[in-house]
């Protein structure tokens, strides 16, 4: 872990002139414009109603969202600077996720690539784009850890591990924020949602969430420590209720975590309107007490409601709610502007800025798209097609030809003209030396069976292959886009069943925002891609990868479950009092009906799934075959404080080049809490040429063995520990160390 008092990353100016600053404006408000700081009023289908310029003027408001013409921005900065009292510019918020103009993948693609120079790069591009449209502020990175792939926005995390998710959490944060906040295309990124949410009872979204602390601690808190660490600029509140407090009312969080254990000092917002929705909760009986609840917990700006701008004077003036809150809050809020160098420089110069979608940003949302595809299966190296050897490709699905649906959820700003779609690529790949047919089949993915999957199956059967495009569209996931059948949807598994009866070659590439349950169909297919939603350039990554030209290396960031009932299942589960095993369970298809009770396996497992995911985390197929060998420590009995080296070496011993993302998992296997049977504590992705054999080194230090205890504080016990180190969490190349007390 890194240190908690690290300096913030992104200080534009000195700290003390900031801060100096900060406290002289506060000196010049009035208790009107204070509030009107902590409030952020949506601009509504980008543009600017003249409610917003008389609202500016009087210094009402601090920050809007969703207003993309840079020329209306420039007008309201203009506006908020030449015309209000003091001057103070404006936040710009947008919600840019994965890109503004050139969509890369959905961050759980972008966090299947397991590349933090990667995804850094792509938020990089993200913030340029947006910066040129007047935004200073995205409501990104979202660091939910999710379990649940019923939950919608899981599309839009970075999957179900702590550490990948931090590292990740990081990369974007950097990304977004650059080196300096205050430079031309630097925009203040917004960690969020704060805290918990991924844990909605059966994903269903802004559903309950009871998450006991020290699993919010160990797990769902980790992220957002991390990208406080790394100097983010602010943090969401959460929609959700956690433990009975909803997070946007929530003190331990907002103060005790947040502020007196990390030493936060950039702002807290809420999310849409969810101040007022406390009362919805239950948790409040009007607006005013809804103010007092958020005002009080440390939410510091409201975003689109009234209950901060319609009440807080009122509880200032009661004294419920102190003067001194309120400054605190509003210099959370100057300090961010001050390092944003809005006062020096608030408007928008698109001609200072690259142009947007260009060859830069394009090529990057293709390598993004590339790493981020996930080979699940090639049975008989079925891939890479060889184009020499085909005369005809029926290319046949809903998502073929989908230019919007590749692009995923939360593209509010993309260019749906930038998309390439599979079919374009392939054909311009390859349709010079094969015959490319394509057959939609259906009107979209839950669509019923029809007579057009007749054709479908004519044009297989006259094909040497057959590449069908299953999947969801964008809208199956994402906010208040859950699912609790994770199957594929229609009648996509019976157009699969039919095009196999072919007895051509069948390869699948399912793209969705979410792990689907494919067990009814994984064994009907030669070989499978899953390429999440995988944004603009998702064609051509998805040509390249069909036909060779590039080997897939995404590694999966979340478990595939067999059966949604297995839900949530995750790698580094707990390993109960009653562990499974294969050779002890019974399997609901051979069970003798007069079977005694206890003869079936009494473990944690299910009858009719087993205990294991269909794909597990940090799984994913090459064109070549990577053995791993001889891990080993620079030493195996360690001092607290201490820092080894695990070393293992990953001999390539297929015929092609390929990456591999090299993983070390870590478990204690005794501790004074029931730690996971295994963690993530390292990752890299290598370069390998066919024959060669690399050295792949790990720093491992004694704290990355700590975890939060009984008390609540952070540990790290003494004790035995197992190292393993692989292409996915199945690894079983394993060594041991010891930590002595002292
Ligand atoms: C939404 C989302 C949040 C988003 C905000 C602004 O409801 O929960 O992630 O940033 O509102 O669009």
């Amino acid at each position: 872990m890194t240190n908690m008092n690290a300096p913030l990353a992104n200080r534009g100016n000195d700290v003390n002139t900031i801060e100096e600053r900060v406290n002289t404006l506060l000196t010049q408000m009035t208790l009107a414009e204070k509030i009107g700081q902590m409030s952020q009023l949506n601009a509504g289908d980008g543009y600017a109603p003249d409610y917003l310029a008389d609202g500016l003027r009087a210094g009402r408001i601090g920050a809007v969202l969703n207003i993309v013409d840079v020329a209306a921005v420039n007008e309201l900065q203009r506006i908020a600077m030449e015309e209000s009292r003091l001057g103070i510019p404006l936040l710009v918020g947008r919600d840019v996720i994965h890109g503004f103009k050139a969509v890369a993948p959905i961050p759980l693609g972008q966090a299947a690539t397991w590349n933090p120079n990667l995804v850094r790069e792509a938020a990089h591009v993200a913030a340029i784009e947006a910066a040129a449209s007047g935004i200073n502020w995205t409501f990104a990175p979202m660091i939910d850890i999710s379990r649940d792939p019923r939950w919608g926005r899981i599309a839009e995390s970075l999957g179900e591990d702590v550490f990948l998710a931090s590292r990740l959490a990081v990369a974007m944060v950097e990304g977004f924020q650059g080196e300096d906040l205050s430079a031309t295309g630097s925009i203040a990124a917004c960690a969020k949602h704060f805290a918990g949410y991924g844990a909605a009872e059966s994903g269903r979204d802004y559903a309950t969430t009871d998450i006991p602390e020290s699993e919010l601690r160990n797990v769902y808190l980790r992220p957002f420590n991390a990208a406080v660490d790394a100097g983010v600029a602010t943090l969401m509140t959460s929609f959700s209720d956690l433990n009975g407090v909803p997070a946007t009312g929530n003190e331990f969080l907002l103060r005790q975590v947040l502020r007196e254990e990390w030493c936060f000092d950039g702002f807290v917002v809420s999310d849409w309107d969810s101040i007022r929705q406390l009362q919805i909760h239950g948790l409040t009986e009007n607006d005013r007490e809804s103010a007092y609840e958020a005002a009080t917990a440390g939410v510091d700006m409201e975003m689109a409601g009234d209950a901060y701008s319609g009440h807080l004077a009122e509880l200032v003036e009661a004294g419920r709610i102190s003067i001194g809150s309120i400054d605190t809050a509003v210099a959370n809020i100057l300090r961010a502007k001050f390092r944003l160098g809005l006062f020096e420089n608030a408007f928008t110069k698109p001609e200072e800025l690259p142009a947007v979608a260009n060859g830069w940003a394009l090529e990057t949302a293709k390598q993004a798209a590339t790493q981020s595809v996930v080979m699940l299966r090639n049975e008989h190296n079925v891939l890479p097609l060889a184009a020499a050897e085909l005369n005809s490709i029926a290319v046949i699905g809903p998502l073929a030809d989908a230019p919007y649906q590749q692009l995923g959820t939360w593209v509010f700003d993309g260019d749906v003209e930038l998309s390439v779609t599979p079919l374009q690529a392939l054909r311009s790949l390859v349709g010079d030396a094969a015959d490319v047919r394509y057959v939609r089949a259906m009107e979209n993915s839950r669509s019923r069976a029809s007579e057009a999957f007749d054709e479908a199956v004519a044009a297989a059967r006259d094909s040497d292959v057959t590449i069908l495009f299953l999947g969801e569209e964008s809208i199956l996931s994402g906010e208040a886009h859950s699912r609790a059948d994770i199957n594929l949807p229609g009648d996509q598994a019976e157009l699969v069943r039919r095009i196999r009866e072919t007895g051509k070659p069948v390869v699948a590439v399912i793209q969705a925002g979410r792990p689907l349950t494919l067990t009814n169909i994984v064994d009907q297919v030669d070989a499978l891609l899953f390429a999440w939603h995988p944004g603009a350039m998702g064609g051509p990554a998805i040509a390249d990868l069909l036909f060779g030209i590039e080997s897939p290396s995404g590694k999966l960031p979340v478990s595939f479950p067999r059966m949604v009932g297995q839900i949530p299942i995750y790698y580094n589960q707990k390993n109960t009092g009653k562990p499974p095993s294969w050779d002890n369970i019974a399997h609901i298809d051979d069970i003798d009906t007069r079977a005694p009770q206890t003869s079936l396996g009494m473990s944690a497992f299910h009858l009719d799934a087993g205990f294991t995911p269909l794909f597990a985390f940090g799984h994913g197929l090459s064109y070549t075959q990577f053995e791993y060998r001889h891990i080993r420590m620079s030493a195996n009995e360690l001092k607290p404080g201490d820092e080894v080296t695990v070393s293992v070496d990953v001999c390539n011993t297929g015929g092609v080049a390929a990456e591999e993302v090299v993983q070390l998992y870590v478990r204690d296997p005794v501790a004074s809490v029931t730690r996971p049977v295994k963690e993530l504590k390292g990752f890299q992705r290598v370069h390998v040429e066919p024959g060669e054999t690399v050295t792949v080194d790990f720093r491992l230090h004694t704290d990355d063995l700590s975890f939060y205890g009984r008390d609540g504080q952070l540990v790290t016990e003494p004790g035995e520990f197992h190292v393993w180190a692989g292409g996915s969490s199945e690894t079983q190349l394993r060594t041991e160390f010891r930590l002595e007390s002292r």
